[in-house]
């Protein structure tokens, strides 16, 4: 009885102490990340957007980068890519709440439209991508999802390597070094610039297929 109870203390210690150094690590992750100028992006953005959820959680999504409303706000995938994706979620039976969301760059990368007022998205550079490629490690360390689902090619060929093509392999389970299953499938906000309603339709049912296929594969794995 007395060896079960110590037993079980020095489990509780070690996981404790494991829980509070992933805490400290994560604090420091995120105090170096605001502040990093690996890149120039900094120069033209108001902070860094870092990825939200759990830790750990069985799935990480993983975008290409913040958008104007994400930098304003702080928070990955708030403005209208992200209400599609957290449809899709909902479709697919996969609770945000549940999942971690971030991005392969951290900075907000965009032009001034005409006029002056609206910031248009740009696309990262790979310097860029590369930049920002120690955050999103230290992401994962700490998230440690068993599927890791990227949205869109940046992130796919960031994460998954420069060969993959979403097009042909959206939907398909990868090998990577980066966590037990990994996968890709289309950006949402690709669905957004959808050239009718038919077409948006179709695509949304054909995102939520693939994340299906997540859900499946958990599920399981929970049974198994
Ligand atoms: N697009 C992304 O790739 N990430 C976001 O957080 C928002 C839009």
């Amino acid at each position: 009885m007395m060896r079960n109870t110590l037993h079980l203390l020095c489990k509780t210690l070690v996981a404790s102490r494991k829980f509070l150094s992933l805490q400290s690590f994560k604090i420091n992750v995120l105090k170096n990340a605001a502040g990093c100028r690996a890149c120039d992006l900094w120069k033209n953005a108001t902070q860094t957007v870092f990825g939200e959820g759990p830790s750990p959680a069985k799935i990480m999504f993983v975008g290409e980068q913040p958008g104007d409303q994400e930098e304003g706000a702080g928070r990955p995938f708030v403005g209208p890519a992200g209400r599609l994706l957290d449809r899709a979620l909902e479709e697919a039976g996969i609770g945000r709440s549940k999942v971690y969301v971030t991005n392969v760059v951290k900075h907000f990368k965009w032009a001034a439209a005409e006029g002056g007022k609206r910031r248009i998205h740009k696309k990262p550079r790979g310097l860029e991508i590369q930049a920002c490629r120690p955050w999103i490690e230290a992401e994962i360390r700490i998230v440690r999802p068993q599927v890791l689902v990227c949205l869109g090619a940046t992130a796919a060929q960031a994460l998954l390597g420069k060969r993959l093509r979403v097009r042909t392999q959206r939907g398909q389970f990868v090998s990577s070094e980066l966590a037990p299953y990994a996968t890709a499938t289309v950006h949402p906000s690709s669905i957004l610039r959808a050239q009718d309603d038919a077409a948006r339709q179709a695509q949304m049912a054909a995102f939520v297929k693939d994340l299906k296929k997540t859900a499946k594969l958990l599920r399981s794995k929970q049974e198994s």
